[in-house]
């Protein structure tokens, strides 16, 4: 089609839909969030936020989002947290989750060291659900500690208090301040002889992190992941937080989200393990997972178990896609398999020409072959 609405415009601008209604407004035009744009319109509006329709708008795979159409927001309701835990190798991520969880994830790790981003969902004992996801302290896995602060509501930093902030503590905290999530710092160890948390909140000044007890705004609370104390303290913390940040979405509709990891299993095909944003996944839906589509076949908990649904902030692995997605990917689910499959295969196709000629802009020309 030659047209976009008001709202995929706005988000392909990156901009509130609201603020292109008034710019709209202020040229004369009175638009509603839904209404369709002519393309003399959308080079218009570009013209006003001076990006070059030829130009400047950029492949990305947030495109997706434009399948995700504004509902109403009264039909929100409160979603569990996404909490992502970050820092450096070592200091203890795992071993929280692990006595988060009561289970024993880092004893089947290679090396005791983090290779993927772990998903998890926990039920606390006033029956607060809490998502959490693990990310590697590794130097080499930027890229996905970058990812996992970008879907999160919240982020722990873990330092070890008998080893100080590290070069991928301080990585951890620019994603988080980058992703604009709030931060809690675990200052875990506590059990050791030689743990310095005085040092910590000393060190993390410098970083723009001042601790309460010191007249700052930043929650730190010692921990032992090996001990488990401090767990509960700072399990309320987290959900103080993310109460301030009224967190909702709304279970009726259909899904949204994004891909945390995928792989090809050798008896199943294509795996990815997506994290449900808005709306339920259901068995049966079909779906478009940044460049691949199908239908969901199978869903398996972050337990195990099988599942016939998944609502917000919960992960979720998925099988039935026709090719394996890549992590940090957006998936939507459409109302029928014959639209999911036309986008999916238009999102290869250009996803491959765009490789083939290395180009990563395109006109809006084929940016309108692409919805
Ligand atoms: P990466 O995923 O590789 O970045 O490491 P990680 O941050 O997940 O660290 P992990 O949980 O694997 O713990 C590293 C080591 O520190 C293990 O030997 C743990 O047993 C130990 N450890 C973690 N937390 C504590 C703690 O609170 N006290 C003590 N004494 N040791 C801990
Ligand atoms: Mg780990």
């Amino acid at each position: 089609s030659e047209s976009l609405t008001v709202a995929e415009l706005a988000k392909k601008l990156g901009r509130e839909p609201s603020e292109v209604i008034k710019k709209l407004f202020m040229l004369g035009a009175m638009a509603t969030i839904n209404q369709e744009l002519d393309k003399d319109t959308i080079e218009l509006i570009c013209a006003e936020y001076e990006v070059e329709v030829e130009e400047e708008i950029i492949v990305d795979k947030t495109d997706l989002e434009v399948y995700f159409e504004p509902e109403d927001e009264n039909l929100n309701q409160e979603r569990p947290p996404v909490v992502t835990i970050m820092g450096h190798v070592d200091h203890g991520k795992t071993t929280l989750l692990d006595s988060i969880r009561h289970t024993k994830v880092t004893a089947g790790e290679a090396g005791g060291i983090t290779q993927h981003i772990g998903a998890y969902q926990v039920v606390d004992d006033n029956d607060k659900k809490i998502t959490f996801l693990d990310t590697p302290g590794h130097a080499a896995f930027t890229t996905m500690r970058a990812r996992g602060a970008k879907v999160t509501d919240l982020a722990i930093i873990v330092v070890a208090a008998d080893d100080g902030v590290m070069p991928q503590t301080v990585e951890a905290i620019n994603h988080a301040k980058a992703a604009e999530v709030p931060i809690i710092i675990a200052v875990n160890k506590m059990d050791k002889p030689s743990a310095n948390p005085d040092r910590v909140m000393q060190e993390l000044t410098e970083h723009g992190l001042v601790a309460e007890a010191w007249g700052g705004d930043t929650i730190f609370v010692p921990i032992s992941a090996l001990t488990g104390d401090g767990i509960d303290s700072l399990l309320e913390m987290v959900l103080l937080v993310s109460e301030v940040g009224e967190l909702k979405a709304n279970p009726a509709r259909r899904a949204i989200g994004t891909v945390i990891e995928a792989e090809l299993d050798k008896g199943r095909g294509s795996v990815a393990t997506l994290l449900v944003q808005d709306g339920t996944l259901k068995v049966g839906d079909p779906i478009v997972v940044g460049n691949t589509f199908g239908r969901v076949r199978a869903m398996v908990s972050d337990t195990g178990r099988r599942a016939k649904e998944a609502g917000p902030s919960t992960p979720v692995e998925i099988t039935g896609l026709n090719d394996v997605p890549q992590a940090g990917d957006r998936f939507v689910v459409f109302e029928d398999e014959k639209t999911a499959r036309q986008v999916g295969e238009t999102r290869a196709t250009s996803a491959l020409q765009v490789q083939r000629s290395e180009k990563t802009r395109v006109t809006l020309d084929n940016l309108f072959d692409q919805l």
